[in-house]
């Protein structure tokens, strides 16, 4: 499963990318705003730090808004994904680009079916949020799961990215389901790394480490 990291946070990026754990980027408008940047500034920085693809998401709402900052998008750098709103605009939009060669994440998933769409529509990745449906006392792995079997079943190319990922265990179930990429804030990537006991015996080898003879 590739790790992406969901951020905008620059020192975030180069910390995660540093533990060589990073294979792309993903943002969004609600975490752009938070580096109080222009979106644009932000995601050249991140090219610079990760080679690998990064979604930068279009801020329009309509067909034409969208393909026209798509076209800007492409232009910034190759490795720049356009990330797409699962409305109707946005899946003719996702078609135009599929045509273009313009890679995809389309976002803002919540359903099989809309994710069945974006694929019909030639997205490269479909982002399903997972802990928004928790939040609303749905399951959002089993999402997951429904997309990843309907993807299997007719042989689609488009990845599924699992996206809103609050927790350790949302990156395990992830990965026993065969998701092909996580997106994970900085925050849950440390969780990741981190065990009591790896704590607890690093304390006694530390410990013991002195009593041993120089
Ligand atoms: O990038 C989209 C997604 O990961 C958002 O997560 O925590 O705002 O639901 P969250």
């Amino acid at each position: 499963m590739k790790f992406f990291i969901d951020t905008a946070d620059v020192k975030e990026i180069r910390d995660a990318a540093d533990m060589g754990l990073i294979d792309g980027v993903t943002t969004n408008p609600s975490l752009v705003a938070k580096t109080g940047r222009k979106y644009v500034d932000v995601v050249r920085e991140i090219c610079e730090l990760v080679d690998g693809p990064i979604s930068a998401e279009v801020l329009s709402t309509d067909y034409e808004g969208m393909m026209r900052e798509a076209l800007e998008w492409r232009d910034v750098h190759a490795n720049v994904v356009v990330k797409l709103p699962l409305t109707p605009d946005g899946l003719k939009a996702t078609r135009a680009c599929s045509k273009q060669g313009i890679a995809t994440n389309v976002t803002l998933c919540f359903s099989a079916n809309q994710a069945l769409l974006a694929a019909k529509a030639g997205a490269t990745y479909i982002s399903p949020f997972i802990g928004r449906l928790d939040d609303i006392s749905e399951d959002g792995m089993d999402l997951i799961s429904k997309v990843v079997t309907i993807y299997r079943n007719y042989d689609f190319d488009t990845e599924v990215l699992v996206a809103s990922v609050r927790h350790p265990v949302h990156v395990l179930q992830a990965a026993l389901i065969g998701a092909d990429v996580c997106t994970i804030p900085f925050k849950v990537i440390d969780q990741l790394a981190k065990h009591p006991l790896t704590d607890a015996g690093l304390a006694k080898f530390v410990e013991d480490a002195r009593k041993i003879p120089r």
